[in-house]
């Protein structure tokens, strides 16, 4: 396939980083009136139009694909969502604009709580055909990458239940999909003032059978005030380690939790959230393998205090970008609004959104060898744009659906 009349190309990369800090952050190549050549699922090339490669081949037999003055840009990868879920909750939302607080509804046995009852009572193949129709909105807008965790369930079996469905999703959806095992997302009602104990279930029970069907690429925590302590996690990643489940934690949300410090000392390839970061935060993830991600959509959502992404690209720290999509802190998977979200509200250049929203999410979920940029050789998961000039109208048009066309491993979708 070659993709020609591309008004610019970027998110291109050939120096084969798999990830960008600090100051790299606001590298990426750009190419005007481009073309690019794909062969089989990969990218063969890429140039300008008026180039001796582009020319020939434009002389050559290939399936074209008119791009009509649009972008091409890496598929947006998406490293933290919640989708595989029964109920929306709206009314909690209400509940939120009269004055109720996060924690307010989760304490009355809202919020995670609810939504574990009706997705405990949901099937398999009912909760499989809701997470498709989200993974298929977002694919829309976009996203080639995701990973989706558990968390619903905090039971063994509706644990179980929620990681098969990831699983099939997986084997039937064209998106690359990695399985994050949350099974310490909410304290069950009947475990309140014991929460130990529900940690020991989720040791001793839930651990073992989810490896033994190898179901979960990486292991969560919700590690925060009014949920997990340092302690609890530090059992739960210590038991996931042995099974080979890297830690990919909630930290920092509600609180200076200490989760950015339990997540880096035990090799989290990503702590998430992080509205409360002290200096502490950032010196401790200085020359880690750890991506601190930020969740705008949640902060937005929740009117909570915004995470010091400028502070920490000025330590050198790579910060990466994901939606956070779930019922109750980002009911939206809509990654150009997270772009939009990284230029207005915390200040990124274009250029670093876009890598804070494709590269870096790539390395948050192990995957940015394969995606999350324009490279010879990589997965060929583009975006082909409605026509616009250049890069900064992606952020800046916020709101709007501007995909037109979606290339997974070198076809349409
Ligand atoms: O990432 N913070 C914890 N978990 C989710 C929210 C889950 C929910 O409220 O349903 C989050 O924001
Ligand atoms: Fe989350």
């Amino acid at each position: 396939m070659l993709i020609i009349n591309i008004s610019e190309l970027a998110g291109i990369d050939e120096s084969g980083k798999l990830l960008k800090s600090g100051a790299e952050m606001a590298e990426t190549g750009r190419v005007q009136n481009a073309f690019v050549l794909l062969k089989g699922k990969k990218i063969a090339d890429y140039g300008r139009m008026d180039s001796e490669s582009g020319k020939k081949y434009l002389s050559e037999n290939h399936r074209v694909v008119d791009a009509k003055g649009g972008m091409v840009l890496p598929c947006f990868c998406d490293s933290h969502t919640h989708i595989v879920y029964a109920n929306s909750r709206e009314l909690e939302f209400v509940d939120k604009i009269r004055g109720l607080s996060y924690e307010d509804i989760a304490k009355r046995g809202g919020g995670i709580l609810n939504s574990a009852k009706a997705t405990a009572e949901a099937s398999e193949d009912a909760l499989y055909d809701m997470a498709l129709q989200r993974l298929e909105e977002v694919m829309r807008m976009g996203t080639g990458a995701i990973e989706i965790k558990s968390g619903y369930g905090l039971t063994t079996e509706s644990e179980l239940k929620l990681l098969r469905v990831i699983r099939r999703l997986k084997e039937n959806s064209p998106m690359l999909i990695k399985a994050n095992f949350l099974g310490a997302h909410g304290i069950p009602m009947e475990y309140r003032g014991h929460q130990s104990d529900y940690v020991d279930l989720v040791i001793n029970e839930m651990i073992p059978l989810v490896a033994s069907e190898d179901l979960a690429d990486f292991i969560d925590v919700f590690c925060d005030d009014g949920f997990f302590t340092v302690e609890d996690t530090e059992r739960i990643l210590m038991a996931g380690l042995k099974y080979g489940m890297r830690p990919k934690i909630h930290a920092n949300e509600m609180a200076v939790s200490g989760g950015v410090q339990v997540g880096v000392k035990y090799g989290a390839i990503s702590v998430d959230h992080l509205e409360q970061m002290g200096q502490a935060e950032i010196e401790c993830l200085k020359g880690t393998e750890t991506m601190p991600t930020i969740l705008p959509g949640c902060a937005f959502f929740l009117n909570l205090p915004l995470s010091p992404a400028r502070e920490m690209i000025r330590n050198g720290l790579p910060v990466a970008m994901a939606s956070d999509f779930n019922p109750g802190t980002s009911p939206s998977g809509n990654m150009q609004l997270i772009l939009s979200m990284a230029c207005i509200r915390y200040r990124l250049t274009p250029e670093e959104a876009l890598n804070a929203t494709t590269l870096n999410t790539a390395y948050a979920m192990d995957v940015s060898e394969q995606v999350g940029s324009i490279t010879k050789g990589k997965l060929a998961n583009l975006i082909i744009t409605q026509p616009m000039a250049r890069l900064e109208f992606m952020p800046y048009y916020y709101g709007a659906n501007k995909v037109s066309k979606v290339i997974l491993n070198g076809k349409l979708v």
